[in-house]
């Protein structure tokens, strides 16, 4: 079993490279299987859950070439079947997006129904709310999602919830719909604006993206492009509360520090100073990290895949912190491993209340899903003594070399598979 080995105690100092972000990416692929012609990304990271999307395309037919790390080519022309299995997907929820690509594309698809991180009930009943508004027959049968339409037309959708994946997957059916769409009520998200721009520049009309109402006249055909991903707004926070958890000086570079807004402002109540360049934040920690409330909301407000990373390190600040988690009902599992670790908190709910301690101390956590388990490690890059983060298989799931940018930054970190390796962690020179 993969796991993460840390001596906690040292702040981390230097600079860190951002990469594409997962959520945009796992989208922009999707899409990039719209047209018949040739798609190249690029600023694709290479985590798993990216690598496991684009084994599900080829796996129905579709040509993929990694060019190299970070760049793919996808033909879509070579797609012969619209079923995707649950093999393939059930441990990644983004494969719903397949769902409105293939029903734009084909006007038919069948799609397992996605798994992802367990942090709550995540229905996706506004998706097929919007698929069946532009003429879609949608039907679940043992797990799997068959929609199909004869033709789709453009309407008028209001989401009852402020849903990413459920306006993206809107999106990408509308644009190859006949006729005038709005969304209403849409999500706001960075990675939203990326599809959206993404789509545009294989020839989609949309705009609107990055506000309530996301206006799309419908076009008969896609065509290929070349397109980068944005940086991962949430890859970036994580390394910015690290830096403040550790009391370090870290220079975020590679990202789009308007993305950031809403994280970059709580550091700084906390304490943290927060520099923007163009395409770079600095965070200089203070010493003292102070207590603030915090309530997790749709974009702009403050992400809920940032909300265990803020945990972790208002669990250190002096005084006591609120955070209300509005988006996701099972994301304060990870709570449960700080408190081994020596944080003091009580979670009413959707309320967790977080009395800050000096420091953590090292011990073995599990890391419950893929922020959460971020979250960890951050928590022992900062704890006394030696942490060991088991179930790190969710952490690798959306961060791509994560050690060894910790490694970089002077964090004491190390993947181990085995007794024998962890015990040469711990009893190295040193
Ligand atoms: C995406 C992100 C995830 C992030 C979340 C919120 C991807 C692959 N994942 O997830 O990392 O935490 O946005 O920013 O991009 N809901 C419904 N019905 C629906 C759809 C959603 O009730 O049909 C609810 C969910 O239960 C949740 C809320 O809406 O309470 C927001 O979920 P949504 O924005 O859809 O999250 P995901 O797209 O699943």
């Amino acid at each position: 079993m993969e796991q993460y080995i840390i001596k906690g105690g040292t702040p981390l100092v230097g600079e860190v490279e951002i990469g594409g972000a997962k959520n945009a990416a796992l989208a922009i692929i999707a899409a990039a299987v719209m047209t018949d012609e040739e798609v190249i990304l690029e600023n694709i990271p290479d985590v798993e859950d990216v690598n496991r999307l684009l084994n599900a395309i080829e796996d129905v037919g579709v040509t993929v070439k990694r060019e190299d790390r970070h760049v793919v080519r996808i033909l879509g022309k070579t797609l012969h079947t619209y079923r995707v299995d649950y093999e393939y997907i059930r441990k990644m929820r983004a494969s719903y997006y397949l769902l409105g690509a293939f029903l734009g594309k084909v006007r038919h698809a069948e799609v397992a129904l996605p798994g992802g991180c367990d942090i709550g009930s995540r229905p996706i009943d506004q998706h097929i709310k919007g698929f069946r508004a532009l003429g879609a027959e949608v039907q679940i049968d043992k797990g799997v999602v068959y929609a199909n339409a004869d033709q789709l037309y453009g309407q008028r959708i209001y989401m009852d919830i402020v849903s990413v994946g459920a306006t993206i997957n809107v999106m990408l059916a509308a644009a190859l719909a006949d006729g005038y769409s709005t969304i209403e009520n849409a999500a706001k998200e960075p990675h939203v604006v990326d599809v959206a721009i993404m789509l545009n520049s294989m020839g989609a009309d949309i705009r609107g993206a990055g506000t309530d109402i996301i206006r799309i006249h419908g076009v008969s055909r896609l065509h290929g492009c070349r397109y980068s991903i944005i940086p991962d707004q949430i890859e970036a926070g994580t390394f910015m509360f690290a830096a403040a958890a550790t009391r370090g000086n870290v220079l975020v570079k590679n990202v789009i520090p308007k993305h950031l807004e809403s994280i970059t402002s709580k550091l700084r109540e906390m304490g943290s100073a927060v520099w923007e360049y163009d395409d770079a934040v600095r965070v200089i920690a203070s010493d003292e990290i102070r207590s603030t409330h915090v309530k997790t909301l749709p974009y702009p407000g403050f992400p809920t895949d940032m909300q265990p990373q803020i945990g972790v390190t208002l669990g250190l600040a002096s005084g006591t912190s609120i955070i209300i988690e509005s988006i996701f009902e099972r994301r304060f599992k990870y709570l449960d491993e700080l408190v081994r670790m020596g944080a003091q908190v009580k979670v009413e709910g959707s309320i967790a209340i977080i009395t800050g301690v000096e420091s953590y101390v090292g011990t073995e956590v599990t890391a419950p899903d893929l922020r959460a388990g971020a979250a960890l490690v951050i928590a022992g890059l900062a704890a006394r003594g030696y942490t060991i983060v088991d179930d790190i298989k969710y952490i690798l799931r959306g961060y791509e070399r994560f050690d060894e940018k910790l490694r970089a930054l002077g964090g004491d970190i190390a993947l181990v598979t085995n007794e024998r390796q962890r015990t040469e962690f711990m009893y190295r020179a040193v």
